[in-house]
């Protein structure tokens, strides 16, 4: 039997997701690309954000934006170099392929670089092909800033 999730959390607030990221820094520390699903507004840019600033203890790196429009930005930390892709524009198969999506995802497969894949869902192939990649999937719960954030380890034996 295949598992769904190695883990799965209620969050309830902004402040809770924010302790809950730094408390899993180790985890984010070990991966190469983390995959990150969710509505518009589930909070995955907010997500990317919170774990930068756990492996940079607190400093974002001022290119940090929100790359909607902009469909590769690369942020020079102190502890690694980031990664942001948001695949929300990309329309078809083609177009991925010619975007340099795939090249800049495999120039990133080393210790020190991570990077984050927002929208994977529309080109779920991708979450196939790289080692040591994380697969999280944000939820609206209840209440306003509450989430429910599911995480699955992809390719772990590579
Ligand atoms: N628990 C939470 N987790 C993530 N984002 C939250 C949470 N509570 C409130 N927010 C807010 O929701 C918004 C999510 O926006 P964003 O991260 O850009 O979404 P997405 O990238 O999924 O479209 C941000 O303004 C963020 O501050
Ligand atoms: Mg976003």
């Amino acid at each position: 039997m295949t598992k769904n999730s190695d883990f799965d959390v209620k969050i309830s607030s902004h402040k809770e997701l924010v302790s809950w990221v730094q408390s899993q820094k180790q985890l984010w520390m070990t991966k190469n690309i983390v995959f990150i699903d969710g509505d518009l507004g589930a909070g995955k840019t907010e997500l990317t954000k919170q774990i930068i600033l756990s492996l940079e203890s607190g400093q974002l790196p001022k290119e940090f934006g929100s790359p909607t429009y902009n469909l590769i930005h690369e942020y020079p930390g102190q502890s690694k170099k980031y990664l942001h892709i948001d695949l929300y524009r990309m329309e078809s198969f083609e177009e991925l392929e010619s975007s340099g999506v795939l090249e800049s995802l495999e120039e990133n497969q080393t210790e020190n670089n991570l990077a984050f894949v927002e929208w994977s869902n529309k080109f779920s192939y991708l979450r196939g092909l790289f080692k040591n990649s994380l697969h999280v999937q944000i939820e609206r719960a209840d209440r306003d800033e509450g989430r429910r954030i599911r995480g699955l380890n992809l390719n772990p034996q590579r």
